[in-house]
């Protein structure tokens, strides 16, 4: 396995409206993150990915793009955002641009000339049918409610949309739409991007059949076995490479709804020419039900073990893992993986950042999980900003397939607004995130829950996450090193050892709010170097009783 700067990376997210405000609009901007990269350079991560700031008339927060060589006004100009990367680089920080191509805004210039005219050349850069049976063209629903077909009058046609209606999808079978693409992403390139993350980079190839999907919600049919992971995708991905990536020293990550390690090794496999890593949901899925994601039961421990286990083995010398316990899409780490009651959250969180930054794969920090952030449990559904959250809650109170109370209950533990409050700065108002109206509620344990309490106190969070991302970079076992699973049928303890060299490590963690037994394996028992603790434990023994959210690093 070759050494490259992209493995050895620690990236963390900013998800830009929440991360820093500076000129008191409520929203972050690039001003905002200018003036915390020294913050960032002192955690010790290495890259940083920004969720998308180009411009966008923002109905899913940037993710609907209607100008790819513009920023957002609202985060500032071109001459800040090239400021920013030229500051970044001074300080030997990297910048990953996320690059959203699987569809636009319904306000791009490419989809209005699109939808004037059947004959329009730019008709063809979308996905347009005619009505089936004076209907929908087929069953699929979009990923934030109703059909993905969205009627327009003009044409009398359909467009595909398997965002939100204003997210048409673009047409990848034609070869203009990809020269398009590749050209937008050199520019990129030309301006010192050091690489993308690939929004629904799976999605971009649809089944040319476009068959009805499996009904399992009442309402629509299942369009992801025929939009994700299609017959085109891996041919497009090899031109992407050929044509752009290969030219420039940068990182790709490829965001891979439905991904399977057959699928992650074509997408990321060390010879595939396609992208660096994949993204892979099955961890952040365990436990899905009858309305997808919308449901109020915890995750299964050893499922959990089982699925990153499984990632870690069999990708092990063909393709490399990426590990992250969530994103702007996820809720807080620590109220899903780890325990965010007062007496376990920091504890808990400490714990899950042992486990991220020991594993094999590039790992992701997600903005404010460096304090141990948690879900902020909105109360009402009004404090609720995402499309996803107000569609679904819309659509399935409506057609009676749950209750409001129940549908606010999976919103606290699932909504991806969990993710999107304010980073918490300090005490002051706000969290010091803004002197303004923030856009979104701050959650209300900014006041213990900050960056300026965190950086005062040395058993902090913060300071933890500091210490484990030094311990990974200065072990390159922990970084290339093979992963075997010890422990397999542990309820409570997800422990491995990583062999590298002449190098074994050895990392226990507790998943759990009680004391787990753990048998230390017998090379370690002998003797071993301790590199990390979250309860400062000295001595191993051949049995170690863990506490609650326990977790260590032993080496030998
Ligand atoms: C990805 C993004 C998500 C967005 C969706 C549509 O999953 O991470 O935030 O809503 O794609 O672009
Ligand atoms: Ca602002």
């Amino acid at each position: 396995m070759s050494r490259t700067w992209w493995k050895e990376s620690v990236v963390y997210q900013i998800y830009p409206t929440s991360f820093m405000d500076s000129n008191g609009d409520g929203i972050g901007d690039i001003n905002g993150i200018r003036q915390k990269l020294d913050y960032l350079k002192s955690l010790g991560i290495d890259v940083i990915w920004i969720s998308p700031m180009l411009e966008s008339p923002w109905d899913d927060n940037g993710y609907d793009i209607s100008d790819y060589r513009r920023i957002q006004k609202m985060f500032g100009t071109m001459e800040e955002y090239e400021l920013l990367l030229k500051e970044a680089h001074e300080r030997g920080l990297k910048i990953l641009m996320d690059l959203v191509v699987n569809h636009t805004s319904d306000e791009h210039a490419w989809f209005v000339e699109s939808r004037s005219s059947k004959d329009n050349p730019y008709r063809d850069y979308y996905i347009w049918k005619p009505a089936r049976d004076g209907k929908e063209p087929n069953n699929w629903g979009a990923c934030f409610g109703g059909s993905s077909w969205e009627y327009d009058e003009k044409t009398d046609m359909y467009y595909l949309h398997c965002f939100s209606k204003k997210q048409p999808d673009l047409n990848w079978e034609n070869p203009t739409v990809r020269a398009e693409v590749f050209d937008m992403m050199d520019w990129w390139c030309q301006k010192g991007i050091d690489g993308f993350r690939m929004d629904v980079i799976s999605m971009i190839s649809k089944d040319p059949q476009f068959p009805d999907g499996e009904v399992t919600n009442g309402l629509y049919g299942n369009a992801s076995p025929y939009c994700c992971n299609g017959p085109h995708v891996h041919e497009y991905l090899k031109e992407m490479n050929e044509k752009v990536l290969s030219k420039y020293d940068i990182m790709t990550v490829g965001e891979t709804a439905g991904v399977t390690i057959q699928e992650a090794k074509k997408y990321a496999g060390y010879d595939s020419s396609e992208l660096n890593m994949v993204f892979q949901f099955e961890h952040v899925e365990i436990g899905d039900g009858r309305l997808g994601k919308w449901t109020t039961s915890r995750y299964d421990f050893m499922e959990l073990k089982k699925i990153l286990s499984k990632w870690q083995r069999e990708l092990h010398g063909s393709a490399w893992n990426s590990i992250f316990w969530g994103n702007h899409d996820q809720p807080r780490a620590v109220s899903r993986f780890g325990n965010d009651a007062p007496e376990y959250r920091e504890i808990s969180a400490k714990m899950l950042a042992t486990c991220l930054l020991s594993l094999q794969g590039t790992p992701y920090i997600y903005q404010g999980d460096e304090l141990g952030m948690s879900n902020p449990r909105f109360e009402n559904i009004t404090d609720y900003r995402d499309i996803e959250s107000l569609h679904a809650f819309q659509e399935y109170t409506e057609a009676k397939l749950i209750s409001e109370e129940e549908m606010l209950e999976c919103l606290k533990l699932r909504s991806r607004d969990n993710a999107r409050t304010p980073m918490q700065w300090d005490d002051s108002a706000n969290a010091g995130f803004t002197s303004g109206t923030p856009w979104i509620g701050v959650n209300k344990n900014y006041p213990e829950v900050n960056v300026k309490a965190e950086l005062a106190d040395e058993n902090s969070v913060w300071h933890y996450y500091q210490k484990m991302i030094a311990v990974r970079k200065a072990h390159l076992g922990l970084i290339y090193g093979a992963f075997t699973l010890l422990e397999d049928e542990h309820p409570q303890i997800f422990a491995y050892k990583r062999k590298y060299e002449k190098e074994t490590y050895f990392v226990a963690c507790n998943f759990s709010d009680a004391e787990a037994v753990l048998s230390l394996p017998e090379e370690f028992a002998a003797g071993c170097e301790c590199l990390i603790s979250n309860y400062g434990r000295e001595t191993y023994e051949d049995t170690v009783k863990m506490k609650p959210y326990e977790a260590f690093v032993l080496k030998i």
